[in-house]
């Protein structure tokens, strides 16, 4: 994911201090490259750098920007590598522009400009919009028309910010796919990608929706549709206090790292995922491929949100590398005598990393010589010290005592795990592997479009906060979700909840079911969802209510649901990773609707460090 600054102001201010903070605000977003752009009559001035913020503020010690106008980005690269030419913003003709998402059908489009004799000086997606819209531009000198006509050629996730060099009067803002904010206060306007940057500068704020264009002027902010119409946008006060910025402007930390997760996504696949996106890097993993070939039993041990990100790992494991898995919460591993050798292979997965069941499951592990691998996301740990080999999962800290970016970092590392293992064994080919990278390279953008869906669950929120039972559902990979759900909702709202596979239901938990029960249904549409609609019928039948999570466009699961969160469309085994989160902003919700001590539950610590 990338992060998008923009000011206007009077033309006796400069706009730079605003959008090198900005820069440093939404430096979570990506941080690979970064760069700033402003105009000053007719005249574009472009400074950028590969690296952290901070290098680009050194090299804005030594040129001193000034302008009352300016665009600023910082970048996480999908489309050509890291480089100074690859960072943005990226200038064609009259227009300077920056980008967030990812232009799918860039390679035809580019190739139609370069007939058009247009070069281009970097090999971003990025750089081609902002040929597009100068073209038109340069014919029209509409810059509204010229915005227009491009994003109805552009497939794929696009948020802008765009100056034209003529007009030192605004700039533009697109909103598509990837969020977009605009603020104001009373002399100057604002774009950013989250409302992060906007504290300490912005009075008020207003998200832009799909396909609004912002104009963006000191003291207005006109938007329209894609058609040209002028809309009536809602300002919202911005509430945020600076010293809330700890909490990155959220009301709490658990709120903040569900927030996180897109970017948690980048940090953990980042390193791990071959530019030509057909290999999984683990090059330090002490095992060769012969190593990994011994391996004729896999144990994954774990404790609550951990053990849900093995059971993933389960059908992850045994569908790509066809080795027999066996899931275990690491209290009852440790004493039933498991079968372990030299020709075992353990994994451990921890959030902190000294959860002493688990621990304890690793030494047994080790002493009878079965190789111990971590997925920890604690580099000074007890675990990534006793283990023969650790994954770091790149999630940052997580506060909140309830697990969340780290649930969702561990799944991901468990896939990445998988899929190097099924290359290793020879049980998966790289064309297979490919499009698989491929799609996961996607999720961050995805799960900003499911982190939208805030809105329709804290609706959920305030109508089923005083139900008695909740039942989450699932199959196959949807399973662990279901008891993810419920492990959320009973954390942090203290509620009765369940997860269940969802064919277990006519074996005792239907039993359960009357007004008073609310049925969460993971369906979305693969080979098992007419046997989970089936279950839906069944409550429903007994008077339970139906909040779904299932796939975009699923008239039938809605028709069928008292409340309905669509998903985007992905490969299946991606699923977990975006239907998490509905149900995480769920508990969420409800926890905050019943005014519980959301980061810190009664009873719970966040790290289990005995038995
Ligand atoms: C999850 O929300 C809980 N906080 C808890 O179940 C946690 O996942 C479990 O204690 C394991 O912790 P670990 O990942 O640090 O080992």
């Amino acid at each position: 994911m990338c992060g998008i600054v923009g000011a206007i102001g009077r033309k006796d201010t400069n706009v730079l201090n605003y959008i090198v903070t900005g820069l440093k605000r939404l430096e979570y977003r990506g941080y690979d490259s970064s760069g700033i752009c402003i105009l000053n009559e007719g005249t574009f001035n472009k400074v950028r750098a590969v690296g952290k913020i901070k290098e680009l503020e050194a090299k804005l010690e030594s040129i001193k920007l000034v302008s009352h106008i300016g665009i600023g980005h910082t970048r996480w690269a999908t489309h050509g590598k890291v480089s100074e030419k690859n960072a943005h913003p990226h200038i064609a003709g009259s227009v300077a522009l920056v980008h967030n998402g990812i232009i799918e059908n860039y390679a035809e489009l580019k190739e139609a400009l370069i007939k058009k004799d247009r070069s281009f000086k970097s090999e971003t997606d990025t750089e081609i919009i902002a040929h597009l819209i100068d073209e038109s531009y340069t014919r029209t000198k509409d810059p509204l028309a010229a915005i227009k006509s491009t994003i109805k050629q552009l497939k794929g996730m696009f948020s802008l910010g765009i100056m034209f060099k003529e007009d030192c009067n605004s700039f533009f803002a697109v909103k598509c796919g990837t969020p977009l904010v605009v603020g104001r206060d009373k002399d100057s306007s604002y774009i950013a990608s989250d409302v992060y940057p906007l504290v300490e500068y912005a009075d008020e704020y207003a998200f832009l929706e799909d396909h609004e264009i912002a104009k963006i002027s000191p003291d207005h902010i006109t938007v329209f549709n894609i058609e040209g119409k002028e809309l009536e946008k809602k300002f919202q006060h911005l509430e945020i206090k600076s010293e809330d910025l700890s909490k990155g402007g959220y009301r709490y930390y658990m709120e903040k790292e569900i927030h996180e997760q897109p970017q948690v996504m980048v940090d953990t696949l980042q390193d791990r995922i071959s530019a030509s996106r057909d290999k999984v890097l683990l090059e330090d993993l002490p095992l060769t491929d012969e190593d990994l070939c011994r391996f004729k039993r896999v144990y994954i041990v774990a404790c609550g949100t951990a053990w849900h990100a093995g059971m993933l790992g389960k059908y992850f494991i045994e569908k790509y590398a066809r080795v027999p898995v066996e899931v275990d919460v690491a209290s009852e591993f440790r004493y039933r005598d498991p079968i372990l050798s030299n020709d075992v292979l353990t994994i451990l997965i921890s959030q902190s990393g000294e959860t002493a069941d688990t621990l304890a499951a690793g030494r047994q592990a080790k002493k009878s010589g079965s190789f111990v691998i971590a997925i920890c996301n604690k580099p000074n740990s007890t675990m990534n010290r006793e283990s023969d080999f650790t994954i770091f999962t790149q999630a940052g800290s997580e506060i909140g005592v309830a697990a969340t970016k780290s649930f969702t970092s561990q799944a991901s590392t468990m896939l990445l795990l998988s899929l190097y293992m099924g290359k290793a064994l020879k049980t998966i080919s790289d064309d297979e592997i490919k499009p698989i990278l491929n799609d996961m390279v996607k999720i961050p953008f995805q799960m900003e479009q499911v982190l939208k869906h805030s809105e329709i669950v804290s609706n959920v929120a305030s109508m089923y906060s005083k139900h008695k039972t909740f039942l989450f559902i699932g199959r196959g990979v949807h399973f662990p979700i279901a008891l993810e759900g419920a492990l959320k909702l009973k954390e942090i709202t203290y509620l009765h909840a369940e997860g269940y596979a969802a064919g277990e239901l006519k074996h005792g938990p239907i039993a359960l079911v009357d007004n008073e029960l609310v049925l969460v249904a993971i369906c979305p549409k693969d080979e098992l969802y007419e046997k989970t609609i089936s279950n839906i019928e069944e409550v429903r039948a007994r008077g339970g209510d139906v909040i779904s999570i299932g796939s975009e466009g699923d008239e039938r699961l809605k028709a069928m649901s008292n409340i309905f969160i669509p998903m985007p469309l992905v490969s299946k085994d991606l699923m977990p990773l975006l239907e998490v989160i509905p149900v995480q902003l769920l508990a969420l919700s409800v926890a905050i609707q019943k005014g519980a001590d959301v980061d810190k539950p009664r009873n719970l610590a966040k790290s289990v460090t005995v038995e």
